[in-house]
């Protein structure tokens, strides 16, 4: 028999549902008829035709829309993360079977693309504030948990994560601390200075990006056994790779309309990636 994603989706809920708490009421939550999600004093969420559950308390409007995501998984199919995703695989690996969040997990390429190297057993869990991606992640990548959440009031019990990783999103560090195991790992990826320099240029006359020692000080203070490293590269930037690189990066949010229009006919045959990636376990 052939399931659809949607039950594929919620059986993975179901087998997962410990780990959940109401967002409203912190009550414990189960999936009722593989159609919605219910804690113990009744608050109800839908899932939703794909299979993802909207967890969030309020509606969110963000500039992360549906072309952005479409063009992130162009960006991220064409192999734009490969150095940086086997980084995290290696980091991850170590922590042997258990449940990796990835908090603010866009269309969930990313951590879809980790699973698939780790063992059956690791359960993934991406969220997101944005409907959009979580919506693509449910089709793409059935079979994982995704939810619409707030990665500020996250719906999840404590305890419960043996990885959290947050990549190019926003932290909330009392959050994770609250959620991650006590010899979990935490890993947050940051954008580098040189992190696609050449639109940098192009938008603001200056290829510099800011410097992360303000987030290595911020992740100090709340983990320890920390270890900075910086992962750089050229990507091959095929041409048509080009437009949706620009769409995705919310480098190109300030730029004015001359300048995006001259950095779609610029040729850039590689690109400068550069990430600075943070990880630790909580402090005992
Ligand atoms: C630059 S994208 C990174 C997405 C993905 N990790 C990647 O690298 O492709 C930043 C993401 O953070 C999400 N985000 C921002 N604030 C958030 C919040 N409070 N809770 C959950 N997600 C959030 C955005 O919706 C967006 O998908
Ligand atoms: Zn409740």
């Amino acid at each position: 028999m052939i399931l659809s994603k949607k039950v594929i989706n919620a059986q993975a809920l179901e087998r997962n549902e410990h780990l959940f708490k109401c967002p409203v009421c912190s009550a414990g939550m189960e999936i009722v008829e593989q159609s919605k999600m219910v804690c113990t004093e009744n608050h109800s969420f839908d899932l939703s035709k794909a299979g993802y559950v909207n967890l969030s308390s309020h509606i969110h409007v963000t500039k992360y829309d549906k072309s952005l995501f479409s063009a992130r998984k162009k960006v991220i199919d064409g192999g734009f993360f490969e150095p940086l995703l086997d980084y995290i695989y290696g980091a991850v690996l170590p922590q042997g079977s258990g449940t990796i969040l990835d908090a603010g997990c866009g269309e969930g390429s990313q951590l879809a693309a980790i699973l698939q190297r780790l063992p059956d057993d690791v359960t993934g869990v991406g969220i997101d504030l944005a409907k959009e991606g979580i919506a693509t992640a449910a089709k793409e990548h059935p079979g994982n948990i995704w939810c619409v959440a707030d990665l500020a009031n996250c719906p999840f019990g404590d305890s419960v994560f043996n990885v959290i990783l947050n990549v190019l999103s926003p932290a909330n560090y009392a959050e994770f601390l609250r959620l991650l195991k006590s010899e979990g790992l935490f890993l947050k990826v940051i954008p580098g200075e040189d992190y696609l320099k050449e639109l940098r240029a192009i938008f603001y006359d200056d290829p510099k990006g800011q410097k992360d020692s303000d987030h290595v000080m911020r992740f100090e203070q709340h983990f320890e056994s920390v270890q900075t490293d910086r992962i750089a590269y050229e990507f091959p930037l095929d041409k048509e790779l080009l437009a949706p690189l620009i769409r995705m990066t919310p480098l190109s949010w300030g730029a004015s309309p001359e300048k995006l229009e001259q950095a779609l006919s610029m040729d850039i045959p590689m690109i400068t990636v550069d990430f600075t990636v943070m990880s630790g376990v909580k402090k005992k």
